[in-house]
């Protein structure tokens, strides 16, 4: 055989070998290809390697050489396919398995949200104190003079209703130019039950709050409030200290014990700061009294007949308390190394 047809055989055999490689869509298709080309007994390769015995002497370093490159050709070209069909890729309509998973590369992790330890807080203190009896109630953030400071006593020239103190609202935005704040105080609450509901009444009512307060560690122009209200017969201060007793108890564990020191809301009287006591000191812990029987009749109740107490927590700071955050501002940055820790 003549040099220059062995080497066209060659090509051809390389070309017709590539193409049926590539065009292979299953691994049986490829293992019938390879065999075919180059099958050990019958393949083409094999029968055009021993063509080269009709060459002619002095040309058989030439063919050898091709011979050798054509080889390589079809082993790569077919270990091309190979790993086209076992990546996948190959997976035409007639594929029988598949695209293919590696199931030992890592998953994605998923980074689930979790609650805000103030909502976590809330849920804790509903817990509580529904288990004391006090059914949970809900007031507007935005709030009328009436509700905020008149119906609770709290008189136009007190200090606590300068304008300075509170985020009123502009009075173009006003009904009937009445003026409207964010409430400073979840007492605001007290009020709308009452007008609503006849005694007897056991209401908690947790929310937001806002103050124009200058930012530091222990302040923040927004903070959440637990308001507390039991009004029915023969109500006394006792019963305030036990509700308030039972209550740190369950939230701080243990026997805690609690103190009231004397102290002025006009919506009380006699009124009262409780203090608790918590890691060997004394902590401030809210506002309390009995329901003034002035804000008794701006509700429509007789104070002849009816009684009550009250008091006011702020959340964060019973928040701060038990997690030992020493700034406010943690709980508002929204930084989630801080808040993934609860
Ligand atoms: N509203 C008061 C405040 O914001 C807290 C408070 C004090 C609430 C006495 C009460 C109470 O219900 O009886 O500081």
């Amino acid at each position: 055989m003549a040099l220059s047809e062995f080497l066209q055989e060659l090509d051809a055999l390389k070309s017709d070998a590539s193409q049926r490689f590539e065009e292979a869509s299953t691994q049986e298709g490829l293992e019938s290809a390879r065999v075919e080309f180059m099958g050990a007994k019958q393949g083409k390769l094999k029968a055009t390697q021993k063509q080269m015995g009709t060459v002619d002497k002095a040309d058989k370093p030439m063919a050898g050489k091709k011979l050798n490159e054509v080889k390589s050709a079809i082993d790569s070209a077919f270990e091309a396919a190979q790993s086209r069909l076992q990546a996948g890729a190959g997976g035409g309509a007639d594929s029988a398995k598949g695209p293919r998973f590696d199931v030992t590369v890592p998953g994605a992790t998923v980074q689930l949200g979790r609650l805000h330890p103030i909502t976590q807080t809330i849920e804790e203190l509903k817990d509580i104190m529904g288990r004391l009896g006090f059914s949970v109630v809900e007031g507007p953030e935005i709030e009328d003079v009436w509700h905020n400071f008149e119906a609770l006593n709290i008189s136009p020239e007190h200090p606590a209703r300068d304008p300075l103190d509170n985020f009123y609202i502009g009075l173009a935005q006003a009904t009937n130019n009445e003026p409207r704040l964010l409430r400073s105080q979840t007492s605001t609450v007290q009020i709308r039950v009452m007008e609503k509901t006849k005694p007897p009444i056991r209401i908690i009512s947790l929310g937001r709050v806002y103050r124009p307060d200058e930012v530091d560690a222990t302040h923040y122009p927004m903070f959440h409030q637990m308001e507390g209200l039991l009004i029915d017969q023969r109500v006394t201060m006792s019963d305030l200290k036990s509700v308030l007793r039972l209550f740190a108890t369950s939230y701080l564990g243990g026997d805690v014990h609690i103190r009231f020191r004397p102290s002025f809301f006009p919506f009380t009287e006699p009124s009262v700061e409780a203090d608790y006591y918590w890691d060997g000191r004394w902590v401030e812990f809210g506002g309390a009294g009995m329901v003034d029987p002035a804000v008794l009749t701006a509700v429509g109740y007789d104070p002849e007949q009816v009684t009550g107490f009250a008091f006011g927590l702020g959340i964060e700071r019973l928040c701060m308390m038990r997690h030992n955050i020493r700034d406010i501002r943690h709980l508002f940055n929204n930084d989630t190394r801080f808040l993934s820790q609860f």
